[in-house]
């Protein structure tokens, strides 16, 4: 396998998390960057030893030494720059939430197609093995037959470090943000219960504390999937709350208590899962990740680029997790 040329499109704080993954990745290597001016794409690249760096995205876009664009902007570019990335031949790993809508998502997903290019959401979590554990549980049986989801995202930025996430014109709000991971999870929860390919929640609804821009700074919400499984979630940027996610079934519980989505989770390490059967006590299940999580995100690009698709995260079930958001943000009567 030929290394997969990166470009990052953005040198905000993820940007660089995934840079230090590439640069550690078997099959990735960084060869551009591109941010809105000259000074901060040199400085990005003296950073991390990138060889070209464009003082604009259109420039990295044009750049045919990249092969692949990670877009790391704020979600509301996310849309414009994959469209664009597609249409120039890249290849394209987007930073979560793919797009602010369900139909702005189904029209990148369009353009990947026709200009026959992949197309990842970077849902990171999806590849760490705790994730691939839970779902194994759960297909399994171990605790009967999934009824109910609880699932938690949700930090509190502080009152100087909110301006991507307060802002409406930045697609900002905590459903938005991490409220995408407790859907994508639920969602992923009811599939493995279900043999269903795209979960999708039949009924809707929840609540929000909304700024007086009509974002949410916190929101509930509660979902009715296949097989009737009811999930209710909760996530926010300025509410602190215990991460967590909970699948309860006929025959018992399973507990994680640091998702894979969390901090701690993205250098190697062990993580744990709890099991409970029936009123017993909880059984310990630990799980190793050998390597860093971006690293493993550059590389299974890499692995999956002819397929066009992750097998772990189709353009299906990316499209239907907005659709979700869309009807969660409707439901808390997001934008005012
Ligand atoms: N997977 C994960 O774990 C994870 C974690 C955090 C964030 N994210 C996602 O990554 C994306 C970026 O988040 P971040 O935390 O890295 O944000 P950030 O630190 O604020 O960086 C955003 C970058 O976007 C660029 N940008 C372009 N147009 C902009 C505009 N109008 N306003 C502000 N910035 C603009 C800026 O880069 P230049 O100045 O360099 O052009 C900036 O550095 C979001 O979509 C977020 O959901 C994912």
């Amino acid at each position: 396998m030929t290394n997969l040329r990166w470009g990052l499109l953005a040198t905000g704080t993820i940007a660089a998390e995934f840079a230090a993954g590439v640069r550690q990745s078997r099959h990735g290597v960084l060869t551009a960057v591109a941010a809105r001016s000259s000074e901060r794409a040199r400085e990005f690249a003296t950073r991390f030893g990138v060889p070209n760096a464009h003082g604009s995205y259109e420039d990295l876009l044009a750049d045919p030494e990249v092969d692949a664009v990670y877009i790391a902007t704020p979600h509301a570019l996310h849309a414009e720059w994959a469209v664009r990335a597609a249409e120039a031949g890249k290849h394209i790993l987007c930073e979560k939430p793919l797009t602010v809508t369900a139909a702005e998502a189904e029209r990148v997903v369009d353009a990947a197609r026709r200009h026959d290019v992949f197309l990842m959401e970077a849902f990171m979590y999806r590849l760490h093995p705790q994730t691939r554990r839970l779902v194994e549980l759960i297909e399994s049986g171990a605790i009967g037959e999934v009824r109910a989801v609880d699932v938690t995202f949700s930090f509190d930025s502080g009152a100087n470090d909110a301006a991507r996430l307060a802002d409406p014109a930045l697609g900002g709000g905590g459903i938005l943000d991490v409220g995408c991971y407790c859907t994508s999870l639920a969602r992923l929860v009811a599939q493995a219960a279900t043999g269903t390919a795209v979960a999708e929640p039949s009924d809707v609804t929840g609540m929000a504390r909304l700024t007086g821009d009509g974002v949410d700074e916190f929101a509930m919400g509660l979902l009715r999937l296949p097989g009737g499984i009811i999930a209710q979630l909760s996530c926010g940027y300025r509410l602190a709350q215990d991460d967590h996610i909970r699948v309860y079934g006929t025959a018992g519980q399973l507990h994680v208590s640091t998702p894979a989505w969390t901090h701690e989770m993205r250098p190697p390490g062990v993580s744990t899962l709890f099991l409970t059967r029936g009123t017993g006590e909880p059984e310990v299940i630990e799980v190793e990740a050998t390597e860093g999580l971006f690293i493993r995100e550059a590389d299974h690009v890499a692995r999956h680029l002819a397929d066009r698709q992750s097998p772990e995260l189709t353009w299906a079930e990316t499209v239907a997790n907005m659709r979700t958001l869309d009807r969660w943000r409707a439901a808390v009567g997001y934008g005012g």
